[in-house]
């Protein structure tokens, strides 16, 4: 299998612990140990204290994956596989699902990973575009002018990375009679799920919706834990979970035992550690609201339904990756131009999950005073 650069890691590679402000990272802010230990209940801290840094039960502590099945409506524990972040999720799947002569539909812009790692698995991939015409949102007529009989997935991702939309119910429910109706699996990247701003607009999971429906999740993003690299997929198809478990010995095998239960910790406090991340995001949202409010006509900002990024676009001749490597280099802000997702539109993503927002936005806001008034 020959992957190519995943080219958004490649600039975090060389950018993320150097720039001084990340005012596009995809992650909320990251909880401090200590106070994720104090939500811990007495089963929690008992699990902390007496840990044993041996070998994990492969598919994911029961307990866990109990916790886990708690964010769905009808996925039980054993309806769960935990990995080592979405990122190995991602792949296992692919691998497991796609071969040559098989066929995937998957959005653009995306994660790379989501539609690389189906190529380098052999598989041809259709990309159905979203368009900030459109807000960003997901056309299902593309999705099923795109289907042929070896169609073996359609993949989305709800909120989506890096646009911030969200398909409404009515839309989401005509993707699930697609995919019931073509044979192909549906798969959800829903790993911004539960930071909709309206939690009125939370999609029904992958996993709920369909019996060969899968979820993909991680506590990185919603959750505010990226360190502890645990995501996992849920699917009620139990001999699609089983060849994932195998595959799964390949590359980890099993999790680290402290992440599992830091993950078992905050999934029991999850109104807590949920309501903390979305304040931090909502505050972040005013001052991105106010901000494009006043750059009207130098920025368009397709307003996000949900997640902790966005995808605006910078109007004019100044390219987006000129701009981004003169506002690091000049103020230390960090923004990823769109181009690492292969788009030519002039985009770049910003992050608001991060308490330092308000600095970046304030020094972006002196860079483009400067540059482009
Ligand atoms: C849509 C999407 N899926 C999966 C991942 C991978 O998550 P993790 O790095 O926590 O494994 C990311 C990370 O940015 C993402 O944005």
């Amino acid at each position: 299998m020959r992957l190519h650069d995943f080219a958004l890691e490649r600039f975090f590679a060389r950018w993320e612990f150097t720039a001084e402000l990340l005012l596009c990272a995809s992650d909320v802010e990251g909880w401090p140990l200590h106070n994720l230990l104090e939500l811990a209940d007495e089963d929690g801290r008992r699990r902390w204290h007496e840990l044993r840094l041996g070998y994990t039960e492969s598919g994911g502590d029961p307990a866990l994956r109990a916790e886990i099945a708690a964010l769905y409506e009808r996925v039980s524990a054993d309806d769960v596989l935990v990995f080592s972040g979405a990122e190995e999720a991602i792949f296992a799947l692919h691998n497991v699902l796609l071969g040559s002569g098989d066929h995937a539909v998957i959005v653009r812009p995306a994660y790379q990973s989501l539609a690389e790692v189906a190529r380098a698995a052999g598989a041809e991939v259709s990309r159905v575009e979203l368009r900030e015409a459109d807000g960003w949102r997901l056309d299902v007529s593309q999705v099923r002018a795109a289907i042929r009989p070896n169609t073996r997935l359609i993949l989305v991702n709800e909120p989506h990375n890096p646009t911030g939309s969200l398909s409404d119910r009515a839309t989401f429910d005509r993707l699930v009679e697609l995919a019931a109706e073509s044979g192909a699996r549906l798969v959800v990247d829903e790993v911004y799920r539960f930071l909709e701003f309206d939690p009125a607009d939370r999609l029904p999971a992958g996993a709920d919706a369909l019996e060969t429906g899968v979820s993909i999740g991680v506590m990185s993003k919603s959750f505010g834990l990226a360190g502890l690299r645990i995501g996992w997929i849920a699917t009620r198809d139990r001999e699609l979970l089983a060849r994932l478990a195998a595959f799964k010995d390949y590359t980890t095998i099993c999790n680290a035992a402290p992440s599992e239960v830091l993950a078992l910790i905050a999934l029991r406090a999850r109104d807590r550690v949920l309501a903390r991340n979305r304040a931090i995001v909502e505050a972040n949202m005013r001052l991105l609201d106010d901000f494009f409010g006043r750059w009207d006509g130098i920025f368009e900002w397709a307003r996000p339904r949900g997640g902790s990024i966005g995808f605006p676009r910078l109007i004019g001749d100044r390219p987006i990756d000129s701009f981004a490597e003169g506002l690091v280099r000049e103020t230390g802000v960090l923004i990823l131009p769109g181009t690492l997702f292969a788009d030519t539109g002039n985009h770049f993503r910003v992050g608001y999950g991060r308490t330092n927002v308000p600095t970046a936005l304030e020094r972006l806001e002196r860079y483009a005073e400067k540059t482009l008034r």
